[in-house]
């Protein structure tokens, strides 16, 4: 019915329990996907723009999910305060998830992060609220990686080490082919001299390290 690319199909496949927030819903894919696919039985489809809202919305009314969908204009968890099995914030910067989630929100056993950017943010965010990483991995789409978070209480905290890159669990290819491009793109952009010091120098080091 719908077909979703996989990082979305990716993060479809982490949601678990009754009820799921899809925090920034937009387009409204992942939020019928759930639905068609078993993975829940209601969700709370959720948008700052009452426009990207209007496309979940519309999708709800064309499949017939109008009993099984609420749809919301909130930011964040504004407007969203029952308790949450799952809440996915994909499409998201670093910075966005990190506003999000220094505000007050619901009982929630299961978060889903896959933010477009600035990653280590949400990261430290995870740390910030108390939830550990179950799974923090990457997928390839295109030419594009994209890392996934999985997170729960009761478990470890993200280390120093793990803030920028993840954990790279369950291990993939995919973690290691964004290391290696990533470290060419530095190299190249250099052409052999040595990168200046600073966050770019660091950055370079800590793919040296992970790639070992
Ligand atoms: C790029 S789309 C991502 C859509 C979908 N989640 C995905 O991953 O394909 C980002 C969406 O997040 C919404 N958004 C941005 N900041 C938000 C916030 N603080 N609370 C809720 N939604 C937000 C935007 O309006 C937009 O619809």
């Amino acid at each position: 019915m719908i077909k979703l690319d996989k990082r979305l199909s990716s993060i479809l496949n982490e949601i678990e329990g009754t009820v799921l927030a899809d925090i920034g819903c937009d387009h409204g894919k992942l939020t019928i996907s759930a639905l068609v696919n078993g993975k829940c039985q209601k969700v709370i489809a959720g948008d700052i723009s009452a426009d990207s809202l209007n496309k979940t919305i519309s999708l709800v009314k064309e499949l017939g999910f109008e009993d099984k969908v609420e749809c919301r204009v909130s930011d964040g968890f504004e407007n969203i305060h029952e308790d949450l099995d799952t809440a996915v914030i994909a499409g998201l910067g670093g910075y966005e998830i990190k506003d999000i989630l220094s505000k007050p929100f619901p009982q929630i056993k299961r978060f889903i992060l896959c933010p477009h950017q600035n990653v280590m943010i949400a990261r430290r965010a995870i740390n910030q609220i108390g939830y550990g990483a179950l799974k923090d991995y990457v997928v390839k789409e295109g030419k594009k990686y994209y890392q996934i978070i999985v997170a729960e209480k009761d478990l470890p905290l993200y280390d120093i080490n793990e803030l920028r890159f993840g954990k790279n669990e369950p291990e993939s290819d995919d973690y290691y082919q964004m290391l290696k491009d990533r470290k060419a793109v530095l190299e190249n952009r250099f052409l052999g001299k040595e990168i200046p010091k600073g966050e770019m120098q660091d950055e370079y080091q800590e793919i040296i390290r992970c790639l070992k």
